[in-house]
């Protein structure tokens, strides 16, 4: 893959798993950006194919996944389970797409970048496999403002809990908090031990524990020694994307019951002494970051709100009381579009902008 030819051709995208639940907020998003792309190929799986959805306001008809499928294709996202993105990401490289993945599938793969452009976007450049990844949700909550924060102080450690939406399970997830609200909802339940569970019964869907009128300390799959698959994501991923492979991160994972947008607590460390002014400032003026922080007057981010934005929500900003290198915030993102679909398609812009592509 060189470029385009000139004349201004514009590049071809295939968008992987349109029919999901990032696919879908990821469609949303190529109707409002600047309009870079020439054709635009939706697939999923052959149950989809037929299908028409809507994107840059045209019907399009979904096809199944194929080799056929990607010959032309200059750019293609991954929205699609691990195991799918695995076995056909390396087809479509293969057959000249520069690959942009959101599953888990090539993140910690030393010849696969993990790219967040408003942190290492020079890393795209870099791609041995012709993959780049899309971190994970949860890391791509928090890591622009942390980002911002490493490049005034250097950090040094992260504590962080999580506080995860259900969506963040797919179209699963969404699902199965929607039908347990519709079984608690106007009722007494949460009041005696197990009211709930007995009410929706073995129906949890992606989680292990019911999340209406819950919260279920655990996101993923396990690990070693009591550790989540999303824990261990956040610190690898963490470590990977900021350039500093012996950061120490300490997480817990948590899900609670919010359709979209993922919240974070985060116990940061840096180098030497820092003061919150300075942090204000830095928060304040970041790419892609908001500050939001005036508790008094009852001003911080909250699920509620920031769900269908584009930034990374900051407030409570405070120095730690005990530690003069750390500061505590609060952060909220949505899930679906930076933490997924936003980062993927600004990934896929830096691209078609490297093969000469222009609105
Ligand atoms: N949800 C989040 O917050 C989030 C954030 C970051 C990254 N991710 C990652 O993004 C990926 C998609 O997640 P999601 O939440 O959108 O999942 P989802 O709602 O379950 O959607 C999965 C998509 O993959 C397609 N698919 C499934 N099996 C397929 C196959 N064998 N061949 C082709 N297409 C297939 C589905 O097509 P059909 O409709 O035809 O089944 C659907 O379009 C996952 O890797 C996930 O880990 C999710």
């Amino acid at each position: 893959m060189t470029g385009l030819p000139r004349g201004g051709t514009k590049p071809t995208l295939a968008v992987v798993g349109a029919t999901g639940a990032v696919g879908s907020v990821m469609l949303q998003i190529l109707s409002q950006h600047a309009d870079i792309w020439g054709e635009i190929r939706l697939l999923a799986s052959p149950r989809s194919a037929g299908r028409k959805l809507a994107v840059r306001g045209e019907e399009v008809e979904v096809m199944a996944i194929s080799e056929e499928a990607f010959v032309g294709v200059d750019v293609a996202m991954f929205d699609v389970p691990d195991e799918v993105a695995a076995h056909w990401a390396p087809i479509a490289a293969a057959l000249g797409a520069i690959v942009v993945d959101n599953s888990g599938a090539f993140r910690m793969d030393p010849d696969v970048p993990l790219v967040v452009p408003e942190v290492n976007p020079h890393a795209a450049r870099v791609r041995p496999r012709g993959i780049i990844a899309n971190p994970n949700c949860t890391t791509l909550s928090m890591i622009v403002a942390l980002g911002a924060l490493h490049a005034e102080f250097g950090l040094r450690e992260l504590v962080v809990s999580s506080y995860q939406a259900v969506s963040g399970a797919g179209r699963a997830g969404i699902d199965t908090l929607r039908q347990q609200l519709s079984l608690v909802a106007g009722t007494e339940l949460g009041t005696k031990p197990g009211d709930v569970r007995r009410v929706v019964g073995d129906n949890t869907g992606p989680f292990p524990e019911p999340v209406a009128l819950n919260v279920v300390p655990w996101a993923g799959s396990p690990r070693e020694d009591g550790w989540s698959s999303e824990e261990m994501k956040v610190r690898d991923e963490s470590r990977k994307i900021l350039g500093l492979p012996q950061l120490r991160v300490a997480v817990t994972c948590v899900r609670v019951p919010v359709v979209t947008t993922h919240s974070l607590t985060v116990h940061a460390c840096f180098e030497g002494e820092v003061t919150v002014d300075r942090a204000r400032e830095i928060l304040a003026t970041a790419p892609g970051v908001v500050l939001f922080d005036n508790p008094e007057a009852g001003e911080f981010p909250t699920p509620a709100d920031v769900v269908g934005t584009d930034p990374t929500w900051v407030g409570r900003v405070r120095r730690a009381l005990d530690d003069p290198t750390a500061l505590e915030l609060f952060v909220c993102g949505d899930n679906l579009r930076k933490g997924a679909a936003l980062n993927t398609a600004q990934i896929a812009e830096l691209v078609a902008e490297e093969l000469g592509a222009t609105a």
